[in-house]
């Protein structure tokens, strides 16, 4: 299975492993507080052990049955972030036609594009016992599926929201590292313009050997990975047959927001991602908020020049990439 995301990578050879928790004694409290307060990774061992999709969607009918006859885009490759990268090859197709063809293991490598699911899996889906209560994300909604064989994702990080990667089947191991570093721009490079770290190890040259803050988890199936915003995280599969990840995704607290949006507008690092427009709408109200409108504007014309942030419309088409202020 593919490695390039985590074996090109120099710092991966020591990295720390995130602190391991169990999920049945873990309090509310001590997340919230020890580790998303501080933006601090941790792994959740546990976490979601008790969804029966842990169990259920191993049954290859029963998978096919729920996922039914929405159209979904399949990648004969992993999940990129460079669209020379991620557009070859990839065709819209029935999402049941698509886990049947990720089964017969026709490709060596496939995933079904990152998707709200649909009414048939989310009975499947259950809580946290140690979250029970978070604010709608700004960039993606509340739940999401990918589902693949031999597929992870290459380096990105979110520039805003919390995420608890959630390990449905299979298992991965991720590697993380903060966004805020002094060779931020190299990494931008590196990781997000060309990928070309992926074939060519000699791409990460450019730091020198220079010791980074690099961390790692290896997630089980039933595991959740907590993913901060403004980390730096590529993902590799270390299973075989078909897996399933679910992103579960939450608003930052208040004093998060505030400390990422400071430190964008002062250049420290680039606003990214596709925002739509009432997810635009309501960042900018929580920025309002706590009185964070001018560096809320400072980042995202910085985001747009350097041509990593987008407003689109619910169709997906972009509807405002220039630096003007406010975009909508
Ligand atoms: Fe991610």
């Amino acid at each position: 299975m593919p490695d390039a995301t985590l074996k090109n990578v120099p710092g991966m050879a020591t990295a720390k492993p995130v602190p391991v928790l169990e999920a049945r004694s873990l309090s509310e409290r001590a997340f919230k507080d020890e580790y998303v307060a501080h933006s601090r990774p941790c792994l959740i061992k546990g976490a979601v052990a008790h969804w029966p999709a842990t169990h259920k969607w191993r049954e290859r009918d029963y998978l096919k049955r729920i996922c039914g006859a929405e159209q979904v885009p399949f990648w004969p490759h992993e999940n990129h972030v460079t669209k020379k990268r991620i557009a070859p090859g990839v065709t819209n197709m029935r999402y049941a036609d698509a886990i049947a063809r990720l089964q017969e293991g026709r490709d060596e490598i496939g995933a079904i594009g990152c998707n709200p699911g649909t009414a048939g899996m989310w009975p499947d889906i259950a809580g946290f016992s140690f979250f029970t209560e978070g604010e709608l994300g700004f960039s993606y909604p509340p739940f999401r599926f990918f589902i693949f064989r031999n597929a992870g994702s290459t380096w990105h990080y979110h520039a805003v929201d919390e995420t608890l990667m959630c390990q449905v089947v299979g298992s991965k191991r991720v590697g993380l590292l903060p966004v805020d570093n002094p060779h931020y721009r190299t990494l931008c490079r590196i990781f997000l313009e060309e990928e070309d770290y992926y074939d060519d190890p000699h791409a990460f040259d450019a730091l020198a050997g220079e010791a980074l803050p690099w961390h790692s988890a290896e997630l089980e199936a039933g595991d959740a990975l907590y993913i901060p915003p403004l980390w730096w995280h590529g993902v590799v599969v270390t299973s075989d047959g078909i897996g399933v990840t679910t992103p579960v995704v939450w608003r930052s607290p208040p004093h998060v927001i505030a400390d990422g949006l400071k430190k964008m507008a002062a250049g420290d690092f680039d606003m990214c991602g596709l925002f739509n427009i009432d997810q635009f709408r309501q960042l900018l109200e929580a920025a309002r908020k706590i009185g964070m409108e001018r560096e809320l504007a400072m980042a995202w014309k910085q985001g747009v020049a350097a041509q990593q942030v987008s407003l689109i419309d619910h169709s997906g088409r972009r509807v405002a990439d220039k630096p003007t202020w406010p975009p909508i």
